[in-house]
């Protein structure tokens, strides 16, 4: 088996030809080396065990238990991205970023899926390398310096909506459990970020804000964040150029950068079952 890396058109690199239970320190390399670069890696027919899932993740950086989400039962590392027939709601069915509203953002989750509906249940990523390459030079020049608050708490916290609703993507119910407002006060600090980060594994440019946990740029309302806020939103939105969608099979395995893409699990699949496994990196904070 020779490992390859292939580009994707819009974001991310299938990479073939290796077992991530058997890896070598130089396969691992060339994979964490994909990551850093493309943004999502993306790897099929590997047949994992929980315990498989939690080893490769090690690999990359300490793992981060996620504390709203269920936890599956026997390792505790794994948080359950699940959708029942008789659900309707989704996690994740929205753009956004994982852990943006952390002082240490997320360095990123590795997606296993476990069980699949027969049709529907894509996953679609989209690069903020791409969209800050690709902002006309006026917005980037409005962003440049700027940081912006970014808050959990209308997700998590138990006023929240059941919904967070984007002008493009839909819903988006991130969190499994609802919180006591007093508790999710506690727990999220409402951090602040550059908008343009440099990215600490690539030392790349990226656009770092999202519908979901963005709420306003510092020193600003909401109100009047929205303007500018919504371009740089609409801007993403509209990438198709530096969008991908992810058709999961049974043995694929999707890992995604929380600092370099976005992404929104497609909620067009009522009465079916979806069971994934994710386990997300600690990251650290960024400039
Ligand atoms: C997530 O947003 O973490 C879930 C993505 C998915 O289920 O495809």
């Amino acid at each position: 088996m020779t490992l390859t890396v292939t580009p994707i058109q819009g974001v991310g690199a299938e990479i073939t030809g290796m077992d991530i239970k058997a890896l070598t320190n130089g396969e691992f390399e060339a994979i964490r080396e994909a990551f850093a670069d493309h943004g999502v890696i993306f790897l099929r027919d590997q047949e994992t065990t929980e315990a498989d899932h939690i080893a490769f993740a090690e690999r990359f950086g300490e793992i981060n238990i996620n504390r709203f989400f269920a936890a599956h039962p026997d390792y505790p590392q794994i948080a359950m991205v699940a959708k029942e027939p008789d659900q309707t709601d989704n996690i994740g069915g929205g753009w956004h970023t994982d852990h943006s509203y952390d002082f240490e953002p997320a360095l990123g989750s590795v997606l296993v899926a476990r069980e699949l509906p027969k049709s529907g249940g894509d996953t679609k990523f989209a690069s903020m390398y791409k969209a800050y390459e690709t902002l006309p030079d006026d917005l980037k020049e409005q962003v440049d310096g700027l940081k912006a608050i970014h808050s959990g708490k209308h997700i998590f916290g138990e006023s929240a909506s059941s919904y967070y609703n984007t002008s493009d993507a839909g819903s988006h119910e991130e969190g499994t459990s609802r919180i006591g407002n007093a508790d999710v006060a506690e727990m999220l600090r409402d951090p602040i970020h550059p908008v343009i980060i440099r990215h600490p594994l690539s030392g790349k440019k990226a656009l770092y804000v999202n519908p979901a946990f963005t709420v306003s740029f510092e020193g600003e309302s909401k109100e009047e964040s929205t303007p500018l806020m919504s371009k740089l939103f609409a801007h993403v939105f509209g990438g198709n150029e530096f969008h991908t969608r992810f058709e999961w099979k049974p043995g694929s395995i999707a890992m995604w950068d929380n600092r370099s893409t976005w992404h929104w699990a497609l909620n067009d699949y009522h009465g079916q079952r979806r069971i994934m496994h994710r386990i997300t990196i600690e990251g650290c904070a960024l400039n």
